[in-house]
């Protein structure tokens, strides 16, 4: 039977909800190049690195861009965003999250950072979170976007354990899947619809406690064996 060693969280939309500020950064990029976007076309840029939303941006506003182009829009757009993320606090991080790594901080089961931002760092200085995290692992550590399980097993590796004594926690599909590559379990933050190839789906984490996560955990290993 696996022991559970570590949780890792993706951090925008599961610790902290910065799509809405990615969302305004993109939209004025849209407004200044000619095009409008609304938030059911932002949905498809959780979890996608910042070169691919700008793709995806692009190809929706149907406007092509240099390479050389796009790297001074992408740069434009961080800097903005970057601006708007200054001023969070501890008050934006999402129902349920800081009382979960309260609960993982007094036990031995490690817990990590896996995120396909390069803002990450900062993002949990902002919130006073960094503090939580014993291996961060985020945009700047990896060259593989989700679903690509890399920024998962990246962290698994620097602490030396094995994938399927993993809890992944994530918002995206993309992120689930990533999960579900490398042999982790993985918890799906949002809806049953879209997040149903997660072993375990919920709408938040308000009121999840660690043993909730344990015994899914177990329950999942005993299914398997
Ligand atoms: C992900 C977000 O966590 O990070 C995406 O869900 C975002 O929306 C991506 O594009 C990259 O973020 P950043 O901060 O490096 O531009
Ligand atoms: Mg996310």
């Amino acid at each position: 039977m696996k022991d559970l060693k570590a949780i890792i969280f993706d951090l925008d939309g599961v610790i902290v909800d910065t799509a809405k500020y990615h969302f305004i950064a993109w939209r004025k990029l849209a407004n200044d190049l000619g095009f409008d976007f609304d938030e059911h076309d932002n949905e498809k840029l959780k979890g996608v690195s910042r070169v691919e939303s700008l793709n995806l941006i692009l190809k929706m506003g149907n406007v092509s861009k240099t390479e050389e182009e796009k790297t001074m829009l992408a740069a434009h757009k961080n800097d903005h965003y970057q601006s708007l993320i200054a001023g969070m606090n501890e008050s934006e991080i999402l129902p349920g999250a800081l009382e979960l790594l309260k609960e993982i901080k007094n036990t031995d089961i490690y817990c990590v950072l896996g995120s396909a931002s390069k803002n990450a760092r900062r993002i949990l200085e902002y919130v006073g979170l960094f503090d939580y995290f014993d291996e961060i692992v985020d945009g700047t550590n990896v060259s593989k976007a989700k679903p690509d399980p890399e920024v998962f097993t990246v962290g698994a590796d620097a602490l030396g354990i094995d994938y399927d004594s993993v809890v992944v926690i994530e918002d995206s599909l993309a992120g689930i899947q990533a999960a579900n590559t490398a042999g982790m379990f993985s918890i799906g933050i949002g809806d049953e619809m879209i997040l149903n190839a997660a072993d375990w789906v919920i709408p938040s984490l308000e009121n999840i406690h660690l043993s909730d996560i344990q015994s899914r955990f177990f329950n999942k290993n005993l299914e398997d064996n």
